[in-house]
C-alpha cells in the first residue's frame, strides 16, 4: 500500500519563531506510524528551523513552497532549489494555484520549475485544479490535462518515480467548500491514467487540496484514488494539524 501522505502548506503563516512553537505542539504527542508520512511546507524564512525541529524524527519532512529554476544570481526574492534543498528541503510545491493566479505564474514557468526540482535531486508536488467556471462548463478534465501535460513534459524515465500531483480544484481553496469524495477521486483517476501512459507509477501519490478539515479528511483518504490530502488553513493550527494527520488510527 502507498504511504499515505499529509502535507500542510502555511502560506504565509507562521515565521521562525511561531514555526518552532507550533512543531514543539505538534511533537510532543507524535508518533510515527507505518502507512503515512507528515509533510511540512513552512514560509522560505521557517524551513530551516522547521527542518532543525523536526531532525531524526520518523515520517516528518519539510519542503518548500516555491522555487526559482535558475541556480543563483540577480533574481531578487526567490530561492534555489539548492539554496531550500540546503536548509533541509527534500520535496517543493510547484504551481499552486496562488502561485498560478495571485502571482501570475504561467505553465511554461511551471514546467521550468519542475525541472528544476527534479534536476535538484527533490520531489515536486505539482498541483493543477481547475477554476469554478471552468468546472461548471464541463472542462475540468481538460483543464488539469492541460496542466499536466505542460507542467510534466520534460519528465522521463526514473523521474517520473517522484513526480507527486496534487488536485486542488481553486474554487475549493480557502472557501470551505470541498470537493465530494467521489469527485476528486474521479479526476485523481483521469490525472493517475494520463500520469501512466507518461511512464509514471501506477501507485504515483495524489493528493486532494481544498478546504480539507478534520471534518471531511476521513471520507476524503478513505477513497482509493486518494493518497494524502495537502492542507492549508488547517494545518497551521496544531489542534487540526493533529486531528488530520492521525485520522483513521483510533
Ligand atoms: P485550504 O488550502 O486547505 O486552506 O483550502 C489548500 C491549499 O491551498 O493547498
Amino acid at each position: 500500500m502507498t504511504d499515505l501522505i499529509f502535507a500542510g502548506n502555511w502560506k504565509m503563516h507562521h515565521g521562525p519563531t511561531a514555526a518552532r512553537a507550533l512543531i514543539d505542539a505538534f511533537l510532543s504527542s507524535y508518533e510515527p506510524y507505518d502507512d503515512r508520512e507528515v509533510w511540512f511546507f513552512p514560509p522560505a524564512v521557517s524551513l530551516t528551523e522547521v527542518t532543525r525541529a523536526i531532525r531524526g524524527q520518523t515520517g516528518l519532512r519539510s519542503g518548500a513552497q516555491n522555487v526559482y529554476w535558475e541556480e543563483k544570481g540577480a533574481f531578487t526574492g526567490e530561492s534555489s532549489v539548492s539554496m531550500v534543498r540546503d536548509a533541509g528541503a527534500h520535496v517543493a510545491l510547484v504551481g499552486h494555484s496562488e502561485r498560478r493566479h495571485v502571482f501570475g505564474e504561467t505553465d511554461t514557468q511551471t514546467a521550468k520549475k519542475v525541472a528544476a526540482v527534479l534536476e535538484g535531486g527533490l520531489r515536486p508536488v505539482l498541483c493543477v485544479g481547475e477554476l469554478l467556471e471552468e468546472r461548471e462548463a464541463g472542462h475540468t478534465e481538460a483543464v488539469v490535462l492541460r496542466q499536466l501535460a505542460a507542467a510534466l513534459a520534460g519528465v522521463t524515465g526514473n523521474s517520473w518515480g517522484r513526480i507527486v500531483v496534487a488536485y486542488e480544484p481553486v474554487w475549493a481553496i480557502g472557501t470551505g467548500k470541498h470537493a465530494t469524495p467521489a469527485d476528486a477521486a474521479a479526476v485523481h483517476h483521469t490525472i493517475r491514467d494520463w500520469c501512466a501512459q507518461q511512464g509514471a507509477p501506477s501507485r504515483m501519490p495524489i493528493l486532494y487540496g481544498g478546504s480539507v478539515k478534520p471534518a471531511n479528511v476521513e471520507e476524503l483518504v478513505a477513497e482509493e484514488e486518494i493518497d494524502g490530502v495537502l492542507v492549508g488553513g488547517a494545518s497551521i493550527d496544531v489542534e487540526s494539524w493533529r486531528a488530520i494527520t492521525k485520522v483513521g488510527l483510533d
